[in-house]
């Protein structure tokens, strides 16, 4: 039982870093590798969210993040990176993701602010009330059920500190390149990603609205991705 876990953990983690390379690639097909797209579509997601927070939010310090849905902890390792002097959190619903993303930031370099693991549903968090800058959800929205990214956004909204920032990124619905996507491709795509219908058909910036955002910004970070950020009113 044991040893059938490691097999599954060690094929889930090589799965979804082909996943997130492949994706990448895609994305930025003009980089001339895996790792200059990584930096090109990671560093306009950061930077605009940085962006974001330093143009509505009237204390501009990011002291705590919350990567909600953060896999094997990519995103929260470039979040880590960008604001080096915030407590940065990843969070997912996967015991085994979790487990690879600790060991990966553990054979790492030390960091001054470790990240912290939590193993929760973005939903439900059971997070204290008021008590984050900034959540991250990057790359998580189109698995989920429309009830479910309404729960995520309601949730983020309950646990963010007032002027703290939301940022979302993931499919474009208004991306040319995916509009363009063969129906064969599409239908195969939705043979692993089931909920991709639900995702393109929830408005979300009126879901933000409707949770109590403001200052809701769409941009296309490359030309498959759209990062989305907005805030809590102060
Ligand atoms: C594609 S991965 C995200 C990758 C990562 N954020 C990145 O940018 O590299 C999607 C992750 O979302 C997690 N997830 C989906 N729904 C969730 C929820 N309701 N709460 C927490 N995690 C969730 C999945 O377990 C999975 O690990």
């Amino acid at each position: 039982m044991h040893m059938m876990k490691g097999i599954l953990h060690g094929w889930q983690q090589q799965k979804s870093e082909a996943a997130t390379k492949s994706m990448v690639r895609r994305a930025i097909p003009t980089a001339s590798s895996v790792e200059e797209a990584t930096q090109i579509m990671r560093g306009n997601w950061l930077n605009a969210i940085e962006q974001h927070h330093l143009q509505h939010s009237q204390t501009s310090m990011i002291g705590d993040i919350l990567d909600i849905g953060c896999s094997v902890g990519v995103s929260s390792r470039f979040l880590a990176d960008k604001f080096p002097t915030a407590n940065v959190i990843g969070l997912d619903m996967s015991p085994y993701f979790l487990a690879v993303a600790q060991h990966k930031e553990k054979s790492g370099t030390p960091r001054k602010n470790p990240i912290k693991w939590i193993h929760a549903n973005g939903e439900d968090t059971g997070l204290p009330f008021k008590s984050f800058d900034l959540v991250s959800i990057s790359y998580v929205f189109h698995e989920c059920p429309a009830r479910a990214i309404v729960n995520v956004v309601k949730e983020a909204f309950r646990f963010l500190r007032p002027g703290g920032t939301f940022a979302m990124t993931d499919n474009s619905p208004k991306s040319k390149v995916l509009q363009e996507l063969s129906p064969v491709l599409f239908t195969l795509m939705k043979s692993t990603e089931p909920f991709l219908d639900e995702y393109y058909l929830t408005d979300m910036d009126e879901t933000l609205r409707e949770a109590g955002f403001v200052n809701i910004k769409s941009i296309l970070t490359d030309p498959r991705h759209v990062t989305l950020t907005a805030t809590v009113p102060q």
